[in-house]
C-alpha cells in the first residue's frame, strides 16, 4: 500500500486527533496543526517521525509559512482535511456576542480558505489530491441556538461545491459530514446527552477507510461518513 501524506487541521483533540492516530496507524504520514502547542507536542511525541504536528491557528497569517515548509519537506498533500472548527455557545442568534460570531466565521470559513489557498497550488501542480472540508448535519439542516455555526457550515458546503467547479481533472473537493460523535464540540451543543454517541476513536475506525477511498469521481460531493 502506498503511504500518503495527509494534512489535518485541528489535531489537538476530537475528530482531528482521532484521524491523526488512525491514518498514522494505517501507515500514512500525518501533518497536523492546532492552536494548543501542548497538544501538538504531545501528539508529535506519541507518533514520532515522520509525522509533524505544529501549533498553528488556521485563521492566522502563519498558515502560509506552515504549508510552504510542509510542501518543501514532504511534497504536496494527497489528502487535505479541513477539520478545525468552533461552535458557538447555544443561544438565539440575536444574543450571540459579535466577537463570538466573527471569530467563528473567521476560523470555520476564512481559516479553511487560508488552508486551501496555501496547499492547493502544489496539489494542482502535481495533478492529484483530495480536499475534504468538514461540514455538519448543521451544514444541511438547522436547529435553534446554532445559527452562527449553521451559517459557517452552509458556507463550507457552498464554498466546496464552487471549489469543485474550479478544480482541474484529477483533483477532488468534497464536503463531509462526520455524523454525530461525542467530542468537546458535541458537549458544547448537547451537554451530557452527547455521551449516547460514539467516541472519536470508534468513529475514526470507520472514517479513515472512508476518507482513503475518496478520489476524483467524488469531486463536488456532499458526503456523510459511512454513507
Ligand atoms: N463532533 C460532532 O458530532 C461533529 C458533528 C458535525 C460536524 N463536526 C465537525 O467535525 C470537525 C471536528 O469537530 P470536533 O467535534 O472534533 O470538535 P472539537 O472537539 O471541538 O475539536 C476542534 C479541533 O479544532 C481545533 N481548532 C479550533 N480552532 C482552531 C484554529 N483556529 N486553528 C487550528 N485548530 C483549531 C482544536 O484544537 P485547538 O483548540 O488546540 O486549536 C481541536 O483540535 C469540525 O469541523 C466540526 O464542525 C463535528
Amino acid at each position: 500500500m502506498e503511504s500518503l501524506n495527509v494534512v489535518i487541521t485541528g489535531t489537538s483533540r476530537g475528530l482531528g486527533r482521532a484521524m491523526a492516530l488512525g491514518f498514522a496507524g494505517a501507515g500514512h504520514t500525518v501533518l497536523g496543526c492546532g492552536r494548543s502547542a501542548e497538544a501538538q507536542t504531545a501528539l508529535a511525541e506519541e507518533l514520532g517521525e515522520p509525522h509533524d504536528f505544529q501549533a498553528i491557528d488556521v485563521a492566522s497569517e502563519r498558515v502560509g509559512g506552515w504549508a510552504a515548509g510542509l510542501i518543501e519537506r514532504y511534497g504536496a498533500p494527497d489528502l487535505l482535511i479541513n477539520n478545525a472548527a468552533l461552535i458557538n455557545e447555544v443561544r438565539p442568534l440575536w444574543e450571540v456576542p459579535t466577537e463570538e460570531f466573527a471569530r467563528l466565521l473567521e476560523v470555520n470559513v476564512y481559516g479553511s480558505y487560508m488552508v486551501l489557498r496555501a496547499f492547493l497550488p502544489a496539489m494542482i501542480e502535481r495533478g492529484r489530491g483530495v480536499v475534504v472540508n468538514f461540514s455538519s448535519g448543521w451544514g444541511r439542516s438547522t436547529s435553534p441556538g446554532v445559527a452562527p455555526y449553521c451559517a459557517s457550515k452552509f458556507a463550507i458546503e457552498g464554498m466546496t461545491r464552487a471549489l469543485a467547479d474550479d478544480l482541474p481533472a484529477g483533483l477532488a473537493a468534497v464536503a463531509l459530514s462526520p455524523g454525530v460523535v461525542d467530542t468537546d464540540m458535541l458537549r458544547t451543543a448537547w451537554g451530557d446527552s452527547a455521551a449516547a454517541h460514539p467516541k472519536a476513536d470508534a468513529w475514526a475506525k470507520r472514517a479513515v477507510p472512508f476518507l482513503l477511498a475518496l478520489g476524483p469521481s467524488d469531486n463536488g460531493g456532499s458526503l456523510t461518513v459511512g454513507r
